[in-house]
């Protein structure tokens, strides 16, 4: 199998797209920072069923990591990320390196509010959604793809990037692409190699109690209620918690009652070093 083509400047990713263009192609990106996993070769497919050419992206961006989080040790397997996208059917692969994205002198950073500003992920990582927001916005700007597929795992940040869309009108239709699980429920997260054997093992709490959460709403139970014994069960198994909060699915607003939905339940925590997150709509 003919695997992508890889290209590592705005020049060339450029005359690729506007060579499609020219042959009226519908144009999918997927913006990831490899250690691909089956999550991200989801998304690729469901870009390849949207479009009739995938571009994949491949850039670790030193602007949404903090000075004490993993940039440095980031997972990075260029090999076989590169095989799995072949397999997984991409066109290419824009892989630049962090000059051409950040160029002597660069200047300009993207400062999201709303969404971004949700008391969320933002809490624990805030200079998190402006590094996103900035590296996604020149992706989108580079490639000016049809549609560009993120993942729901970062619900959040699916949120930030459709209002960033929106607010700066750039013609393109953002995706979300479902969570895919391992068989006793943990999300796919290329964190999880972090993970020890018992650390493993507990890891699918979290999503046991989104699921038991979800549907005590649905049955009536007071949303308050429900996310205190949540958060105490979380807490039971060992993790650090920093959230489980029930918001508005688009607006990432609290919500005080069911009739405010449509409702997402989202949680973050720590189990030994390894911070995971989660969500599920109710
Ligand atoms: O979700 C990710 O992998 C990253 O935050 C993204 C969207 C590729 C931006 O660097």
């Amino acid at each position: 199998m003919a695997g992508p083509r890889i290209v590592r400047k705005v020049k060339a990713l450029r005359a690729a797209v506007a060579g499609w263009r020219r042959r009226r192609a519908r144009i999918a990106l997927v913006p990831t920072m490899g250690a691909l996993h089956l999550g991200h070769l989801s998304l690729v497919r469901l870009a390849g069923r949207r479009a009739d050419r995938v571009v994949v992206s491949i850039f670790v961006n030193p602007a949404q990591f903090a000075p004490h989080e993993d940039f440095a040790t980031y997972p990075r397997t260029w090999t076989t990320d590169i095989a799995k996208l072949a397999a997984a059917g991409t066109d290419l692969v824009f892989a630049p390196t962090v000059a051409e994205v950040y160029p002597e002198g660069f200047a300009t950073r993207i400062a999201p509010e709303g969404p971004a500003q949700a008391g969320l992920e933002d809490r624990f990582r805030p200079h998190f959604f402006g590094g996103v927001a900035t590296v996604v916005a020149k992706l989108l700007i580079e490639a000016m793809p049809d549609i560009a597929v993120f993942g729901e795992k970062d619900y959040q940040q699916l949120q930030v990037v459709k209002r960033l869309a929106r607010d700066l009108d750039l013609p393109v239709k953002i995706v979300g692409g479902q969570t895919v699980r391992e068989q006793d429920g943990l999300a796919l997260s290329s964190r999880n190699v972090y993970l020890s054997p018992d650390e493993r093992r507990r890891a699918p709490t979290l999503i046991r109690v989104l699921g038991e959460s979800a549907k005590a709403i649905k049955a009536g139970e007071p949303i308050e209620s429900v996310l205190a014994r949540g958060r105490s069960a979380i807490t039971a198994a060992g993790f650090a918690l920093d959230y489980l909060e029930a918001r508005h699915a688009e607006t990432l607003k609290p919500i005080a009652s069911a009739k405010d939905g449509p409702i997402r339940l989202l949680v973050a925590a720590k189990l030994g070093a390894t911070r995971l997150i989660d969500n599920l709509g109710v």
